[in-house]
C-alpha cells in the first residue's frame, strides 16, 4: 500500500527542475524545451554568465509562468545550499561548466574550480536538502572526451576506462567520478550521460563549427589543427536534448548512457562539407576553399573519437533522427541569417 501512494504521488507532485548552465549554448536547447513542454513544473535556470553565456537566446520563455532566472555561480557552496532551500529544488540537469579544450590547456583552474568543485557543491545540496521518499534525480551532462582518444578503429562503450587527456576532459570525468560516489556512498539518485560533439544554433563563436562559418562570411583564414585528420563524431544539440528528456524520464538510477551521432568525419573533410554547403546557400563565385589555412596542432591534440549509443537505443529507445546534411545547411543559416 505504501508503495502504491508513493507511485500516484511521485506522478502528481510538481517537479522543480534546477538546470545549471541553462544560458550556455546546450543549455539553453534544454531550458527552452523543458519550459515550453512540461508547464506543470518549475523549470530554474541556474547560471553566472560566463563569456559563453547568450541570455538573448533565452527571451522567449522568459515571461513564461514557469521559468525562473537565477545568476549564481555554483562554485559558491552556501548560496547552492541556499537555492535548494529556497526553491524546493526536486530535480537537476547539470550542464555548467568551463567547456573549451583549448582555453583548459591556458588555464586549468577554471576548469578545476567549476566542474569539479562546482559539482561537488551541487551534489552537497542535494545529499543534504533530498529525503528518500521523495521523486529526486541529479542528471551529470557529461562529454565522451572522459575516454580519451581513439585509433581508427572502435567506439566508446560505457564500460570503455576512462583515459581523459586534456585539463577539460580529466575535470569532467572527475565530475563524473563524484557523481558516481556520492550514488555509491550516499545513495543520491543520479544519472550520467556522455555525448559527443555537439553542433547547432546558440553555440560560442569561439567553437569550431562557428568559427568556420564566420571565417566564410568575413572571407578570413579558416584555422585547422595540424593535417585537419583528427575525426569528430557530431550530433545535432537538437537530438542531443531529446537523449536528455528521455533519460530525465525513463533513464535508471545509477547508470550512465553514452549518446553519439554516429556521424564521423574529419575536421578536414567537415570544412569542405561546410564550404560546399555554404556556397550552395550563398552562391558568389569565390573560391572559399582558398581560406583553409593549417595551423600549429592543439597540445595533446586526440585524435579520434566515436561513440557506440547502442545502450542507450536498445534500453530507451533513442536514436539521433537529424540527418547531417540538413542539420548542417540549417545551422549555417542559423549563423549567417540570425545571429
Ligand atoms: N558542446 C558539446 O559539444 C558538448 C558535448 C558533450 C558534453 N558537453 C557538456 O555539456 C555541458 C554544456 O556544454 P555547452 O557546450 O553548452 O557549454 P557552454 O560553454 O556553451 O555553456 C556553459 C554555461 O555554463 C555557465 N557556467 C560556467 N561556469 C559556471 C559557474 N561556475 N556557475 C554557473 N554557471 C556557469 C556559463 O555561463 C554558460 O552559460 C557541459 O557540461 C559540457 O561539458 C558539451
Amino acid at each position: 500500500m505504501e508503495g502504491f501512494t508513493k507511485e500516484i504521488s511521485k506522478k502528481n507532485i510538481m517537479k522543480k527542475i534546477l538546470i545549471t548552465g541553462g544560458a550556455g549554448f546546450i543549455g539553453a536547447h534544454v531550458v527552452k524545451h523543458f519550459v515550453k513542454k512540461y508547464t506543470n513544473d518549475q523549470i530554474i535556470n541556474l547560471d553566472c554568465l560566463t563569456y559563453a553565456a547568450e541570455p538573448k537566446n533565452l527571451t522567449d520563455v522568459e515571461s513564461c509562468e514557469n521559468y525562473k532566472f537565477l545568476k549564481i555561480n555554483i562554485n559558491n557552496a552556501e548560496n547552492i545550499d541556499d537555492v535548494f532551500k529556497d526553491h524546493s529544488i526536486t530535480h537537476v540537469i547539470h550542464l555548467a561548466a568551463e567547456s573549451h579544450v583549448d582555453r583548459s590547456i591556458e588555464n586549468s583552474i577554471d576548469f578545476a574550480l567549476t566542474n569539479v568543485i562546482g559539482t561537488v557543491n551541487l551534489l552537497n545540496a542535494a545529499k543534504n536538502n533530498w529525503s528518500e521518499d521523495r521523486d529526486h534525480l541529479f542528471y551529470h551532462i557529461s562529454t565522451d572526451e572522459v575516454y580519451g582518444s581513439l585509433g581508427l578503429k572502435g567506439s566508446f562503450k560505457e564500460s570503455t576506462k576512462y583515459d581523459p587527456k586534456s585539463p577539460y576532459s580529466a575535470s569532467k570525468a572527475s565530475s563524473d567520478h563524484f557523481v558516481r560516489s556520492y550514488f555509491s556512498t550516499h545513495n543520491l539518485p543520479v544519472v550520467i550521460s556522455n555525448c559527443s560533439n555537439n553542433y547547432g544554433p546558440f553555440q560560442n563563436q569561439e567553437k569550431f563549427i562557428p568559427k568556420v562559418i564566420s571565417s566564410l562570411k568575413k572571407k578570413e583564414p579558416i584555422p585547422i589543427y595540424g593535417q585537419g585528420k583528427n575525426i569528430r563524431d557530431w550530433l545535432h544539440v537538437k537530438d542531443h536534448v531529446s537523449a536528455i528528456e528521455k533519460i530525465f524520464n525513463e533513464g535508471e538510477v545509477g547508470e550512465t548512457y553514452n549518446i553519439g551521432g554516429g556521424y564521423e568525419i574529419s575536421n578536414l573533410q567537415l570544412v569542405i562539407k561546410i564550404i560546399k554547403v555554404y556556397s550552395e546557400l550563398y552562391p558568389s563565385g569565390y573560391d572559399y576553399n582558398q581560406l583553409i589555412s593549417f595551423v600549429d596542432d592543439r597540445k595533446g591534440h586526440d585524435f579520434r573519437y566515436s561513440i557506440d549509443s547502442s545502450k542507450i537505443q536498445s534500453m530507451l529507445g533513442w536514436s539521433s533522427k537529424i540527418k547531417f546534411e540538413d542539420g548542417i545547411k540549417k545551422t549555417i543559416k542559423w549563423y549567417v541569417e540570425e545571429n
